[in-house]
């Protein structure tokens, strides 16, 4: 007779490390793989860089292990910012973390004393539309054939919606 011996081992678990980071020209690649997954439209290089540059532009990136798995491009003016993008790697998406970099911004915003965030999404864009409205956006006016539908068909339009959040800077 054979006599096994069984040894229970724990599963290892990874632990989940996640950081934000300023945004700098060298991400440039990360950037233009989720604008790649996510738009019709996608920023190109000579954008991204440009918009990572501008020293009234608020970028940031949040990153799992290292690994950028979103961002946020915002401009700022003396009491309000505009989100000009924001993105999340789609294999990321539905889990929390557009809403941890939102949150990200907002705090870096009321450290600058801005308590208004302004932002234009095509109305086909209803993920979008239903993730700001969760965080309590709301619709402040409607841009008519503001966007183009695909550069293919130039003269195809769609509606931009201005959506707006105010927050106490406190
Ligand atoms: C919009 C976007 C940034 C949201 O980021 P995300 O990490 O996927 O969103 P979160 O997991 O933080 O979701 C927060 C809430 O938004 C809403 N939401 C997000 N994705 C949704 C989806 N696919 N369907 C319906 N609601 C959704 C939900 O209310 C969700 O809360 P819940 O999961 O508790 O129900 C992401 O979908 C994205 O990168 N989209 C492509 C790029 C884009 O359209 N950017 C906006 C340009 S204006």
């Amino acid at each position: 007779m054979s006599w096994g011996i069984i040894i229970k081992t724990k599963p290892i678990i990874k632990p989940i490390s996640i950081s934000y980071n300023k945004l700098s020209p060298n991400d440039t690649d990360s950037i233009i793989l989720i604008e790649n997954q996510n738009s019709h439209n996608p920023w190109s290089k000579n954008q991204i860089i440009e918009g990572i540059l501008n020293p009234t532009n608020l970028c940031y990136s949040i990153s799992i292990n290292n690994q950028i798995v979103g961002f946020l491009m915002a401009m700022s003016a003396i009491d309000t910012a505009d989100i000009l993008n924001i993105s999340i790697n789609k294999d990321y998406q539905r889990k929390g973390y557009g809403k941890k970099l939102l949150h990200y911004l907002i705090k870096k915003l009321k450290d600058r004393t801005i308590g208004q965030l302004i932002l234009e999404v095509r109305k086909s864009n209803q993920v979008a539309i239903t993730f700001y409205l969760k965080h309590g956006f709301e619709e402040i006016s409607l841009r008519k054939n503001y966007y183009m539908i695909n550069s293919k068909h130039p003269n195809q339009k769609e509606d931009g919606i201005i959506m707006r959040l105010k927050f106490s800077t406190k």
